[in-house]
């Protein structure tokens, strides 16, 4: 059965006590939004639709981001979760399949959980997902007829009775996508809050003779995110679980409570990381790797056998091939080194070609970076950089070349060639004791 996906994030979100839309307020790396449209992708949707407005051209901008192919559509009056996904109808024109409603501030709705939601739809009409809340306080409450769900009432319009319902309403919900459109539209909006309620498309639907069922998830799953403590409670849990991911595919984790994933982290089996480490997005690191403490890498690729740091920061565009070694406080961005070679000591290399087997020595600069634009450096396969060389871009160090210590290479060397750029050494016989005496003396000498 073909899926659309509804993403509810229209909301202001006040209570973030932030200018940022709440949906792009980051976890692990990425926008809220970005978690649950992840969360949605499960299921293959053919389309994606965002339903936006606080907030609308950043939020959709972000949508597009994460999924060029989705479509935005703009709640102007935030007048209910029912009208919200009314708002979808344009962009689900020609579609025939289910529609699946996610909220954008709830990242963490699981594989298995969608899956078993889809299953449902066979046993019923419309399927909820649904929640045994520790404390039900606020949700609307799921009322139950046996197995079918009859109707679902919002803890403002709940009576007393009601309220003491501990299933609760997650706000996901899955019908035939015309189906949900119907039902939406034929919601009205006398209650408490003066709110068009898509909840309310349950009890409209046994109007009609539809049935309705509940699929349960744990209430973790359904962690929506309302405040800044709720936020950093969400990036705690993400972490808790990202890390034990980990260490079950394979990873040493050696002190796994000090180490940060993104969103996309994907490090391979037998992979080892050891303590203090952070992960931006875009990281993958493949088996054998090693990665040392107070490392931070980025949209980076870490090949078999490399091992990076301790204290090194691989920036976006980096690529280590096999057997790399990247040492401490060196610094890479979008440069790509071959296999075997080795960088150890205090070194920036930035917009470069590295050949396998080549040699940074301690202190190596590419200086790709003329105040205006980027250039690149390229420095051939066993090529020996001495010390402190700065390699100002655009310049190429041929294959097997060598670079004198303390040289700034303006032009390129060729192959096998050895370059010595720097001023020749003058020895003056005698001059530090004659200059350090007169010095002491209180006079200011000249040499
Ligand atoms: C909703 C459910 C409630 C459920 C709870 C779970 C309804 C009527 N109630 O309540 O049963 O227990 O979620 O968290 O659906 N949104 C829009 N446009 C709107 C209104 C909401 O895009 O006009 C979006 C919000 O940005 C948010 C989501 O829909 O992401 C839910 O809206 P919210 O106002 O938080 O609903 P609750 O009152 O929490
Ligand atoms: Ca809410």
């Amino acid at each position: 059965m073909a899926v659309a996906l509804i993403v509810l994030a229209a909301g202001q979100g006040t209570r973030m006590g932030s200018n940022l839309p709440k949906v792009l307020h980051p976890l692990a790396g990425a926008p809220l939004l970005w978690h649950a449209l992840r969360a949605g992708a499960v299921l293959e949707p053919e389309r994606r639709v965002v339903v936006v407005g606080h907030g609308a051209e950043a939020v959709a901008a972000s949508a597009r981001e994460a999924d060029p192919e989705v479509a935005v559509v703009r709640q102007y009056d935030r007048l209910g979760t029912a009208h919200a996904a009314l708002q979808a109808a344009p962009a689900l024109e020609g579609f025939a399949g289910d529609a699946l409603v996610l909220y954008g501030d709830t990242p963490f709705i699981g594989e298995d959980t969608l899956h078993a939601l889809q299953a449902a739809r066979s046993r019923a009409d419309v399927v909820v997902l649904g929640f045994e809340a520790a404390d039900p306080t606020g949700y609307g409450r799921l009322v139950m007829d046996g197995d079918r769900l009859e109707r679902i009432v919002e803890q403002k319009d709940a009576t007393e009775a009601e309220r003491a319902i501990r299933l609760c309403n997650s706000g996901v919900v899955c019908a035939d996508a015309r189906l949900l459109m119907d039902l939406a539209a034929g919601v009205g909006n006398a209650n408490a809050s003066g709110e068009y309620y898509l909840t309310d498309i349950v009890a409209l639907g046994r109007e009609r003779g539809l049935t309705a069922g509940v699929v349960r998830c744990a209430e973790a799953e359904t962690l929506g995110i309302n405040t800044p403590s709720e936020l950093a409670a969400a990036e705690a849990a993400f972490q808790a679980r990202a890390r034990a991911e980990a260490v079950a595919n394979g990873v040493a984790l050696q002190g796994p409570d000090t180490v940060f994933f993104a969103f996309d982290t994907a490090l391979g089996g037998g992979a080892t990381v050891e303590p203090y480490v952070v992960f931006g997005p875009g990281v993958t690191v493949e088996t054998g790797a090693r990665i040392r403490s107070f490392s931070h890498l980025e949209g980076c690729h870490v090949s078999r056998g490399a091992t990076v740091g301790p204290f090194a920061r691989l920036r976006p565009g980096a690529e280590l091939a096999e057997g790399v070694r990247v040492g401490n406080f060196v610094e890479i961005k979008n440069a790509t080194l071959d296999e075997g070679a080795k960088v150890n000591h205090l070194t920036y290399v930035g917009d470069a070609e590295v050949g396998a087997g080549a040699n940074l020595g301690a202190g190596t600069v590419t200086c790709n970076y003329d105040g205006v634009s980027k250039h690149r450096s390229e420095i051939g396969a066993g090529a020996f950089i001495g010390s402190a060389t700065m390699l100002v871009a655009p310049v190429r160090v041929g294959q097997g070349a060598m670079t004198g210590s303390g040289s700034v290479i303006t032009e390129d060397v060729p192959d096998g060639a050895l370059a010595v750029a720097r001023a020749r050494q003058v020895n003056k016989p005698g001059l530090a004791a004659r200059l350090m005496a007169r010095l002491r003396a209180g006079r200011t000498g000249r040499a």
